[in-house]
């Protein structure tokens, strides 16, 4: 009930602004995310006093009228992101131990549920606003020629604000990570754990051998879609990709998109795993807490605790068992290197006294796309768009039925796995994913919009203007082709040794010449698709982009398309292995193949950042499985 007067509220106050704003010719269409866009990161300050935000998000309150955490726990988990949740939901089923877990971020609020405004996060309270070292040749286009690195920062992590895109990898992928060492890592291993945590819903699928039915986060199809997309699936056969499920290990092909959603809203970690066990006394949440060092004893070389700063004040709690690092791969590595762990010269350099001389942060793989591949239609109405959609009568309609357009997660309909001549014909593995989107760079809103996509990406507005200033705002389709394997390795140092402190992040994108190889042979594939019948009944044409970085090239080159590729790089937020698994022989591992850090006791990382080389994935899935798997792990040590 508190509940349904919150939304009428919220629904008020956005009837309201759009009257307001109407009068004023100024159309904002989603007045309260606008003011969370204002309220920006990195140190959140209500807009004032009594922040309208804060009844309307979840709340995880300490059991028992316990006002402050206790001093010790059986088990301490930094980060309560895409893995950490599910770690600490399966380590406090036991209820003769104690997990606590700590999260820089706030609990998730209503608009976090809303998967069409994944795109409108990415500047808001809610992530850490971290940017790659510049790097020459590449984010040519991006505000400063940076490129922008958001991570999410909220009860939930990354897995609050991103795009819910459902994906495992290929047996292949997962199978050479077990032959590395690995032990406990092949496809059939993980998809045990992939299993346990789904609990899919998929038409059509129901006797897929591969889903699991009984598990907490649910799987489903988006109950929306465009015409565009069954253009995409059918010119995918014409060209020989059949119409799969991409996440089943028979063949490769393309798909509907399928998302951890549940009735059309967003099932992140924290949804699943966590609120249905607010209730158990063993489990402490403590969001607004941000973990500065591990405790390490020099001379056992034994993880005993945490220190974290919470309301400005330092506070240190100690870990009976284990601490787990499920930070991130960005926060993971900073704070092994803060507490002594990682490469000895660095770490001196810094006056940080070291413990353990690991390859923390030496590697780090990401995923990159080129976003700006949009093709215009000659059907008006048929793509998304956020003037046409974004209107209170989809909202309520989505409140109750969460079958239409607010529902799409950020206009994204299907993927596609291919390979492309460049990649090895020995295997199946796919060098290139192709994500289907309804919808375009241009869809949010034209010059009196929310910008909120391009400016999320941080696209310059004067780049973005010549480039697609003729189009913006008409109907659109647009393709991503995500570059899955790159051979560009990036690393990420400490940049001084202050826990508040970014770390320096270095992608080393296309460094490699077959990584733009690649990326330009998906744009010849992405040529040959839209030139197929299915796409050709609604006239789809290319749009040529003007960039002013491209002047004087030859249009439609490869060249150009190099240039465009270097002009609007983007990641897909994918960075991975800065605290790489891996045996003791292998002189890049941090953590064991039971994710235990190399040469310290009673510490492990538990996230995306141990994964050793690309998969051909969103990183999420992978994330909670490694979460799963890194419960049943500790579980096996300490029983
Ligand atoms: C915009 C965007 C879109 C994406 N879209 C998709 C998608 O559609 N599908 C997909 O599969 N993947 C997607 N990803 C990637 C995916 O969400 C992440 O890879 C995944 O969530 C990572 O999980 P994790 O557990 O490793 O880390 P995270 O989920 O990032 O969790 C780390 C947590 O640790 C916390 N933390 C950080 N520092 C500290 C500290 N000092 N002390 C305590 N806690 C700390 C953070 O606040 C965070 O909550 C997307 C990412 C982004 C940014
Ligand atoms: C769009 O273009 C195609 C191909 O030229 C044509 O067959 C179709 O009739 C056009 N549709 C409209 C609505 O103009």
């Amino acid at each position: 009930m508190v509940q349904i007067i919150c939304l009428t509220f919220i629904l008020l106050t956005m009837i309201t602004d759009n009257i307001v704003s109407c009068q004023h010719n100024t159309p904002i269409q989603f007045p309260l995310i606008n003011m969370l866009l204002k309220s920006a990161a990195p140190n959140y300050t209500p807009l004032f006093p009594g922040d309208p935000f804060d009844f309307l998000r979840d709340s995880f309150p300490l059991p028992n009228g316990l006002k402050n955490p206790l001093s010790e726990y059986d088990y301490i988990i930094v980060g309560a992101g895409s893995a950490g949740c599910v770690l600490a939901a399966r380590l406090s089923e036991d209820p003769t131990v104690t997990v606590l877990l700590l999260e820089p971020g706030r609990p998730e609020n209503f608009l976090t549920g809303v998967p069409s405004i994944a795109p409108y996060f990415q500047r808001t309270e809610y992530t850490w606003p971290y940017y790659m070292e510049p790097q020459p040749g590449v984010c040519l286009g991006m505000i400063n020629k940076r490129c922008f690195w958001p991570r999410g920062r909220a009860v939930g992590g990354t897995g609050s604000i991103n795009y819910m895109i459902y994906t495992r990898g290929r047996p292949e992928e997962w199978n050479r990570i077990a032959a590395a060492g690995n032990y406990g890592w092949s496809y059939e291993e993980v998809l045990k754990y992939y299993k346990k945590s789904e609990r899919a819903n998929l038409g059509g699928l129901e006797n897929s051998p591969y889903r699991g039915r009984g598990g907490e986060m649910d799987i489903q199809f988006v109950n929306f879609r465009t015409p565009l997309v069954e253009a995409f699936l059918e010119a995918g056969r014409i060209l020989g990709s059949p119409t799969v499920d991409y996440n089943s290990p028979e063949q490769l092909g393309f798909g509907y998109v399928q998302t951890n959603t549940r009735s059309g809203k967003r099932v992140s970690s924290a949804r699943a795993f966590l609120r249905p066990n607010k209730k158990r006394s063993n489990l402490h949440i403590v969001p607004l807490a941000t973990v500065t060092k591990v405790l390490i004893k020099k001379r056992s070389k034994t993880a005993y605790g945490v220190e974290y700063v919470k309301n400005h004040l330092k506070k240190k709690v100690t870990a009976r068992r284990e601490v787990i690092l499920s930070a991130g791969p960005i926060a993971s590595p900073q704070l092994l290197m803060l507490s002594g762990v990682g490469p000895k010269e660095h770490l001196k350099s810094f006056g940080i006294p070291v413990i353990q001389d690991l390859p923390v942060g030496k590697t780090l793989y990401d995923h990159i796309t080129y976003p700006g591949l949009i093709f215009t239609v000659n059907v008006t109405g048929i793509s998304m768009n956020e003037n046409r959609d974004g209107n209170i009568q989809n909202v309520l309609d989505w409140l109750q039925f969460g079958d239409n357009v607010v529902a799409s997660p950020g206009g994204v309909e299907a993927i596609g796995y291919i390979k492309t001549p460049l990649s090895n014909p020995q295997d199946q593995i796919p060098d290139i994913e192709l994500i289907s989107i309804g919808a375009s760079l241009v869809a949010d809103g034209g010059p009196t919009g929310s910008k909120a996509v391009r400016r999320g990406m941080m696209i310059s507005e004067d780049i973005f203007n010549k480039a697609y200033g003729t189009i913006d705002n008409t109907d659109s389709w647009s393709v991503f082709p995500m570059l899955l394997h790159p051979r560009s390795v990036g690393y990420l140092e400490l940049k001084d040794s202050n826990p508040f402190s970014y770390p320096r992040m270095y992608g080393n994108y296309l460094t490699h010449p077959i990584d733009v190889a690649t990326l330009i042979a998906s744009i010849r594939y992405a040529q040959a698709l839209i030139a197929t019948p299915p796409f050709q009944r609604y006239g789809m044409k290319l749009h040529k982009a003007q960039f002013p970085t491209c002047r004087g090239i030859q249009y439609d080159s490869d060249e150009y398309w190099e240039c465009a590729i270097r002009t609007i790089t983007a990641t897909l937020h994918h960075q991975i292995a800065t605290c790489r698994m891996g045996p003791a022989r292998d002189p890049q591992a941090v953590v064991d193949p039971e994710l235990r850090v190399h040469g310290i006791n009673h510490l492990r990382v538990a996230d995306s950042s141990i994964l050793p080389r690309t998969v051909s994935v969103h990183t999420h899935a992978p994330a909670v499985m490694i979460g799963e798997k890194a419960a049943d792990l500790i579980k096996y040590t300490w029983s």
